[in-house]
């Protein structure tokens, strides 16, 4: 490969300079965008709940980045998400792309769920993610930055599976949020697309996998397994780069092993 070509593909996929928060950036998904973002050269805000997670993620990509610094913040109290934007716009003055990754999980038989179970899924994972890209967007709006949003979906959004109706009923409306959210977006030039993956070998399934039902989900992913999170890097970095995918706005992206187009069982 020629220098030309390699500074092409290389322009694609680069963040350098690029101002990145990622959310639930204490672990999981959320710590992988966060270095993967950080390899590619971006600056980045971690935010999360979780501040010893947080320290960690730190320590793993300072090396990488220019700019680290963690935020931590309760993404269900806008007050928080208010005062938290305020203070990492003094760190980065402005952003460019905003990772909604935070998220809650519950697996329980439908006539076992309670309010708070449901409570706890939409506030974390479409009211806050709402919040936090109100707030961000304005920076972006005001600075005239075409920033990139991306949203953390899952394959459940579309496909229902036993024991996650509040969380595969909240990402269904994530899938939604994107696009309502992209909508409002067109006339500043700032993007929004959702990443819905499927089975992915985190924390957040690791209980999930050792039951019968866990057993269960990796026999219905046509691909016979759950991704790794590195998987999702390059999409992450395509989704992020206004180089890459400029022209996507809107979009649902299903990285699920085939999850979505599997056969119903009979
Ligand atoms: N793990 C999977 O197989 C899988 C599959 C599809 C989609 N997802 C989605 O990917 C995203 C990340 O999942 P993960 O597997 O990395 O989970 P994870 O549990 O490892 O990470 C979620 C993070 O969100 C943070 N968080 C929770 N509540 C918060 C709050 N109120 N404020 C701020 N931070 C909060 C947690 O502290 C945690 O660090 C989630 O949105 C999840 O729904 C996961």
């Amino acid at each position: 490969m020629g220098d030309q070509q390699r500074d092409y593909f290389h322009s694609l996929f680069s963040l350098t300079g690029k101002n990145c928060i990622v959310t639930g950036a204490a672990s999981g998904l959320g710590r992988q965008c966060a270095l993967v973002f950080a390899k590619a050269g971006a600056n980045i805000g971690l935010v999360d709940i979780d501040n010893d997670g947080l320290l960690e993620t730190k320590k793993q990509i300072d090396r990488y980045s220019g700019t680290v610094f963690k935020q931590q913040l309760d993404l269900r109290d806008s007050k928080q998400v208010f005062q938290a934007v305020k203070e990492m716009g003094k760190e980065l003055s402005t952003f460019d792309v905003l990772v909604n990754c935070a998220g809650v999980v519950i697996f329980k038989p439908v006539f076992e769920q309670t309010e708070k179970d449901w409570d706890s899924v939409f506030d974390t994972d479409i009211k806050g993610m709402w919040l936090l890209s109100k707030e961000i967007s304005q920076y972006m709006i005001k600075a005239k930055i075409k920033g990139s949003i991306i949203n953390i979906s899952s394959a459940v959004s579309c496909r229902p599976q036993k024991n996650l109706t509040p969380y595969g009923a909240c990402k269904a409306a994530v899938n939604h949020f994107t696009k309502s959210f992209a909508n409002d977006m067109l006339p500043y030039g700032i993007r929004v697309n959702c990443l819905a993956p499927g089975g992915m070998l985190t924390e957040m399934v690791k209980e999930f996998l050792k039951t019968k039902d866990g057993a269960n989900a990796i026999n219905s992913v046509p691909l016979k397994r759950f991704a790794t999170l590195n998987e999702l890097d390059a999409c992450l970095l395509f989704m992020a780069s206004n180089a890459a995918s400029g022209y996507m706005t809107g979009s649902v992206v299903h990285l699920d092993g085939g999850l979505c187009i599997a056969p119903l069982e009979t």
